[in-house]
């Protein structure tokens, strides 16, 4: 299907809402990223956000709610654990698995029998679902595989055409994506990192991980969106992590040079020196990790409209913050280099 993509605002919210209850989609702002939303209990306006992406059929969709009183039109049953992270998290860029009632269709959760729901931050994703009435289910708007959207401007590029219409706020806060729990298991088990961190989820519940183990098995990923390569762009990604990561870095940024490929480096503000004359993108201080969050995709993306061949991204340690973005730039990356 050929679309004019129209650019909406704040004021055009009723129209949004209108476009989700005639069963399109329309892209909108979240406080995580964009996400393309239509109508969850209608298996005909779900198929559309496949088709749009370009998204395989097995990987489910979060289904969004703006009240927690919805609950219970997509859920069949919710533990008390459950519970305790709806009050302390939501609305937040929290997603918890849990059982699905009958009234979701198949489509939303790739066949399985559980759906994954959120209550989003954000004033027009909030208005926006409050207006349509219904359960909104919304992956990130991108092209299955690229690197979510954290502006309208990036969900034009993608999906313009593709869809009717794109709710313009300005640039999402967190810039990645919520953090998603399996709660039908004891203990409950992280299934994506996000923008809640292990550290906070962990003062409430107990939470589990599964590092260390997966590596070593091949069986089937709990969250079938993990078995994808996702958020890259087209430049190819390299990741340097470890005690020597300028140095690395500087090699490669040689290596290049030799070759003829174009490479840019994604430093923190502190190492921006380290780099000689080569071309850097700033992904804010080491000591302020929501900020290379908020930036990781966007500098991505702008990699690819510079037209570089490469991006040299320096490692970051695995704690708060740092655990979620590690795991999407794993993803991106054509090559991880351990110093
Ligand atoms: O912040 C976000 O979560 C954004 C905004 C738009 O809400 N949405 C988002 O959706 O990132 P998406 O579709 O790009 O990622 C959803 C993730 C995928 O990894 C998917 O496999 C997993 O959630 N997921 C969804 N339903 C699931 C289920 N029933 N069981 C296990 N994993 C599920
Ligand atoms: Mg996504």
């Amino acid at each position: 299907m050929q679309y004019q993509t129209k650019i909406l605002s704040s004021e055009d919210i009723a129209v949004a809402a209108e476009l989700i209850r005639q069963g399109e989609c329309v892209a909108f702002p979240t406080e995580t990223v964009y996400g393309l939303g239509a109508n969850a209990l209608a298996e005909q306006a779900v198929a559309k956000i496949f088709a749009a992406k370009g998204r395989p059929a097995d990987n489910p969709l979060i289904v969004h709610l703006y009240d927690r009183r919805q609950l219970a039109d997509v859920i069949s049953k919710w533990p008390r654990e459950a519970e305790k992270l709806m009050v302390a998290f939501w609305p937040g860029p929290l997603t918890l698995v849990l059982p699905k009632s009958d009234a979701v269709p198949a489509m939303v959760t790739g066949g399985l029998d559980t759906v994954a729901v959120r209550i989003p931050d954000h004033p027009l994703a909030l208005a926006l679902l409050k207006a349509a009435g219904v359960p909104v289910a919304a992956p990130s708007a991108n092209i299955s595989g690229r690197p979510s959207p954290t502006r309208a401007s990036h969900v034009l590029h993608d999906l313009g055409g593709r869809i009717p219409a794109i709710v313009d706020g300005g640039e999402t806060g967190w810039g990645l994506e919520s953090t998603v729990l399996d709660c039908t298991v004891q203990p409950i088990k992280l299934l994506r990192p996000g923008a809640v961190t292990l550290e906070q989820l962990r003062r409430h519940v107990f939470v589990e991980t599964d590092r260390g183990t997966r590596q070593h098995n091949d069986a089937a990923p709990p969250s079938p969106g993990m078995k994808y390569r996702h958020y890259s762009p087209e430049a190819r990604v390299i990741v340097v992590e470890g005690k020597h990561i300028q140095r690395e870095i500087r090699q490669q940024l040689a290596h290049f040079r030799r070759q003829g490929t174009t490479a840019v480096v994604l430093a923190f503000s502190e190492n921006k020196t380290a780099y000689g004359d080569a071309a850097t993108m700033d992904m804010g201080s080491r000591g302020d990790l929501k900020v290379a969050a908020s930036r990781l995709y966007h500098l991505l993306r702008k990699a690819d409209h510079l037209g570089y061949q490469a991006v040299l991204v320096e490692g970051l340690p695995e704690t708060d913050l740092g655990q979620a973005i590690m795991n999407r730039l794993r993803k991106a990356a054509a090559k991880v280099v351990k110093t």
